[in-house]
Parts: C-alpha cells; structure tokens; sequence
C-alpha cells in the first residue's frame, strides 16, 4: 500500500521552526521538541528543507556536503534522533535533494575550478567566453538570466572560462551529462535511505539537462538577458535522467517522490510521475501565481487559480498523485497571496480566507502538505525596511525593480508583496517574547502579529485555525471519499466559486470571493453540513442557497 497517499505531509523550514539552544536559529532538536504537536495534527511525513553543510547563501539550498549536517543545526547524531523519534510516532522524515547545483565551496567544485585537467574538470557547466577586443575579459557565452538576477555566467580567474549557475553565483549547476556526477548523486540519496528517511522532494529537477547549443534567446526585460528558465527548464532529455534516478534510488523502495517542478504542467504529468514516471509525485506552479520578475507581475485572478488546480486534478486522475500545496518556503503567506489585501488586514476575514484555503487543501484529491505556521493562518510581513529581509533574492529583485524604473517605494512594495520571508519568519508558538520560537535573538525578525496568531492562543479556542484544522484533518482520514475518492469537478465555469464532488458522498463548495455568491441547492440534495468556516448555526437552505464572502462548507451523507 502506498501510505504516502494517505497521510498528511508538512513541510519544516528548520531555521525558523524551533530554536533549542537559544541562538536564534531554529534546530534539529527543536523540531525532535515539537514532534508531538506534529502528531496531534496527524502528520505522517516531515519536509525538512536542506540541512545539509551549507555556507547559507541561500539558506541550506547551497549545499557543501550531503554527508553532513549544518552546525547550525546541530549533528549527525541529532539527525539521527530525530529520525528514530519520528518514527516512534508514525512520521517519516523527507529529505531535500538539491542536485541541480551544489555551492561553490564544495569539494567538487574547488577542485573543479582548480584547472581544466582534473578528474573533475567537466562536474561543473564550464564555457568559454565570446572573445572580444585584445587584453579583455571574453563577453559571457549567452544571454541567460539567473533566476536570482543577473547573468548565469561567471568568470573564474583559474579556468578563464566561465561556469553557470541557474540561481545565485554562488550556486554553481551540476553537469548531469557526466555520468559519475550522476553517480555521485544517486550514492547520496541512497546514503539518506539507509539512515531511514522516508522520501525526497527534489529541487528544482526540471532545468538539470541543458539545450544543445546554449543559444541566445530574445531578451524579456531592459536588461537584454532571457530568463534561463525560459531556455532551459524541462529541455527533452531531462526524464532520461530521472529514469536513471529512479532506477538507481528509488524503484523497489519504500521512499516517495515529490519532485519540484515549475515549468511542467498538467499535460506533461504523465511523463513525470506514476507507474511509468520518474516520481509518484509533483509540485506544480500553475496555480501559485508564480512571478518570477516581482516587478513585473501578470494579471492573476480566481478563475486562474481554479483553472488550474482543476486541470491538475483531471492529470493526476489519470497519471500519478497530486500534492496539493498552497504554501511553501518560496512563496507569500497564502491568505495573502490568494486573496485582496482587505482580507488579510481584516481579523476576521484572514481568519475566514486561511480557513477556506483549508478546506480546499484536505478535500482536493492528493496529498495536503501542509507549511509551518499555515495551520494558524500565518500571514506576511510589511517591513518598510530591505535590510531586515534576509533572502538573497528580495535584495536581487529590489535591484531589478530600480533598473526597470521603479522607486524606491514601489520596489519596496514588490519586496512585501512577494519576499520569500514572508514564509520565513519564525513559526509562532505563544505570545512570550519572540513568539516562543527563542530565547535568543531571532535571525530573522518574527512578524509583528505573534501577540495574536499564536499557536497556544489556538489550542485554547475552539473556532481557530488551528482546530479548524484538525478536525477536517479528523473529517479527512474518517471518510473514504475524501481520503481516496474520485474528484468531479462541479461548475466549472463559476468565476468565484469552487465547487466539486469526493466519491458520490462529499460536496465542496468554496467561495473565493468577497462578495456573497448564490447557487442551486440541490448541488447538495439529501445531504447535511459536515463542516464551514462561519461560525454559528445558520446554514442557508432551499432551491437557491447563498454562500457568503469566503464560504467554505463541505455536505456529506
Ligand atoms: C527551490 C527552493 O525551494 C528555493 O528555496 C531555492 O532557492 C531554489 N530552489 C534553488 O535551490
Ligand atoms: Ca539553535
């Protein structure tokens, strides 16, 4: 039996989850000390992001050693406990696999970059530049942008030749085209399963083959590059490698895969996971309202987001399992990504928006995995100030946003609207200096709202997230439909309504909107309120039945 499909996953960004010994930064025996409350919300898998060795460019997904723990977050030895105590409570440790790129103070690559005859010369994406002028620098290969901004390229004095990195310079990119770098990776996941963690998710897979030819492309900003996602990700050749993968890590085991995929979408899905797929599972971006240039956002509505998860649900029907997410360590906090900056200023519409966000994520058909803080309907941050973001791309993207014209002030917006510490703040236990989360002074600030969104203010009232919470999570692993059944997408048309069906037993209805929406009762014919997100005992009824701003209810039999 595939447990993975039935269990509740969550994800640990471990620098901001629970510090233990009072230097700000969250630790692995912090999170060994939360394991029970994870259990009281039945949580059966963690994703712990990396906490390998790493320099902490970007926090952890710069990678120095697979073989070793990051001191800031304790040792090998506390790895191993906190494994052994998931365990003891039915949870299953998932580990981060970086392995698009490495960081620049790896062994691998100062060996690499040491000259261009040593054994690991070609581990890296080393080129040579376009000769220009005598006695001058050669211009970089091609006009690819980071996703952390600027060129891909980097000059490195030893080789004099240039080596890409898909994020930050100090993230260099791995040649997946030699097959001992191949090899050299898989030996590290399968190192990660004889320790006995449960299962992968797998960053940033889709951009690991590179095109042929390394061609220009037509520059999408002022700064005359093309985004290196637009050139690279999801190049023909990438599921040879992820076949590989699967061959030599996984196949046979009892691990599972969730892999990051932004840049393969509904129609590319069956050849990524399942039976015949590389990974049984795979992030999607599609309905993130995902922005890669902050300052340069598309338009994004309702009827985007549904008709996205929609199309997902319909894939994974056929091919592979869904993850449904709508958190994560990359993203804004989702009553504020989803929804208009009135209801994330209003306490009791935040409250009503996280609640309906929970409804969909345990009633669509997958896997809910669930982002810290989440489950209390954490919300973003509003810092006026850049120096207090820590992450390397809000600095990237500020700059950018200058270069593309903006002020100081717009910039500024753009940083609260989309920084990636908007997640990132300490998780909020209780309402004691620094939410709990330290006795020390935290590494990054904790959100102003602690004194209010807490943990310990939730377990106490009954009409919180939190609880709201466990008891879909209860609903959730009661009930077959919901836990397996099939999805029927029900209105799909509506522009501000979600509705569908779980088996023949459970009708969702959610309304995405402010504003109250109405609908035919017999949606919902012969069966009872199992579950909403307003308070009280009205309920509406009759042949035209009204859901009122952000309503969410699920009937059952
Ligand atoms: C995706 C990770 O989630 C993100 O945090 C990281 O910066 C990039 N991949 C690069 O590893
Ligand atoms: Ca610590």
């Amino acid at each position: 039996m595939q447990r993975w499909k039935h269990t509740i996953a969550y994800e640990i960004y471990p620098s901001s989850f629970q510090d233990s010994n009072g230097d700000g930064i969250g630790d692995l025996n912090g999170i060994t000390s939360r394991l029970d409350y994870l259990k009281s919300l039945n949580v059966g898998a963690i994703w712990l992001t990396p906490v390998y060795a790493s320099p902490m460019v970007d926090n952890g997904y710069d990678v120095s050693n697979f073989y070793e723990i990051n001191p800031l977050y304790g040792t090998m030895a506390d790895m191993d406990n906190l494994i052994a105590q998931a365990h003891k409570r039915g949870i299953k440790i998932v580990m981060d696999l970086v392995f698009n790129h490495m960081s620049d103070q790896c062994e691998w690559f100062k060996e690499s970059k040491s000259s261009r005859h040593n054994p690991k010369s070609d581990w890296f994406i080393w080129k040579d530049g376009v000769a220009g002028e005598p006695g001058t620098r050669p211009a970089p290969p091609n006009n690819w942008r980071g996703i952390f901004g600027g060129s891909v390229w980097e000059w490195n004095e030893e080789r004099q030749q240039y080596y890409m990195h898909t994020f930050a310079t100090q993230q260099p990119d791995l040649n997946w085209e030699n097959p001992d770098v191949r090899q050299a990776l898989f030996d590290i996941a399968n190192f990660w399963i004889k320790k006995g963690v449960g299962g992968f998710r797998i960053d940033a897979i889709p951009y690991i083959k590179k095109p042929n030819g390394f061609e220009s492309g037509i520059p999408d900003a002022s700064d005359g590059l093309v985004s290196v996602h637009t050139m690279t990700v999801n190049t023909p050749g990438v599921l040879d490698f992820l076949q590989e993968f699967k061959k030599n890590v996984t196949q046979g085991k009892d691990v599972f895969t969730v892999a990051e995929a932004n840049g393969v979408g509904p129609d590319d899905l069956k050849y990524w996971v399942g039976e015949n797929g590389a990974f049984d599972m795979l992030f999607e971006f599609g309905h993130l309202h995902d922005v890669e240039i902050w300052c340069k956002p598309s338009p994004y509505g309702i009827m985007d987001f549904k008709k996205a998860l929609l199309a997902s649900q319909e894939a994974t029907a056929k091919n592979g399992w869904y993850p449904a997410f709508f958190e994560n360590h990359d993203k804004p906090r989702c009553v504020n990504n989803y929804f208009s900056e009135r209801v994330a200023a209003d306490p009791k519409l935040r409250v009503l928006a996280a609640k309906a966000m929970a409804t969909l994520l345990l009633t669509l058909r997958g896997t809910p995995f669930l982002y810290e803080g989440q489950e209390i309907g954490m919300t973003n941050v509003q810092w006026n100030d850049l120096e207090k973001y820590d992450e390397i791309n809000t600095k990237a993207q500020y700059k950018m946003a200058l270069q593309e014209g903006f002020s100081h002030e717009q910039a500024m917006a753009f940083v609260n609207r989309f920084s990636r510490d908007n997640s990132r703040t300490p998780m909020q236990w209780n309402a004691d200096a620094n939410a709990g989360f330290t006795t020390g002074k935290p590494w990054l600030s904790v959100n102003d709202n602690y004194v209010e969104i807490n943990v310990a203010a939730q377990e106490s009232d009954p009409n919180s997230v939190l609880n709201f919470y466990r008891r879909l999570i209860a609903l959730r692993s009661s009930n077959a439909n919901l836990d397996g059944g099939p999805f029927t997408a029900l209105l799909p048309e509506h522009e501000q309504m979600m509705a569908y069906r779980r088996g023949d037993g459970i009708v969702v209805l959610v309304n995405l909107g402010e504003t109250e929406v109405e609908y035919d009762g017999r949606l919902v014919e012969n069966r009872k309120l199992l579950i909403g997100n307003y308070e009280g005992p009205f309920e509406s009824s009759g042949v035209t039945r009204v859901l009122r701003p952000l309503e969410a209810v699920i009937y059952g039999m």
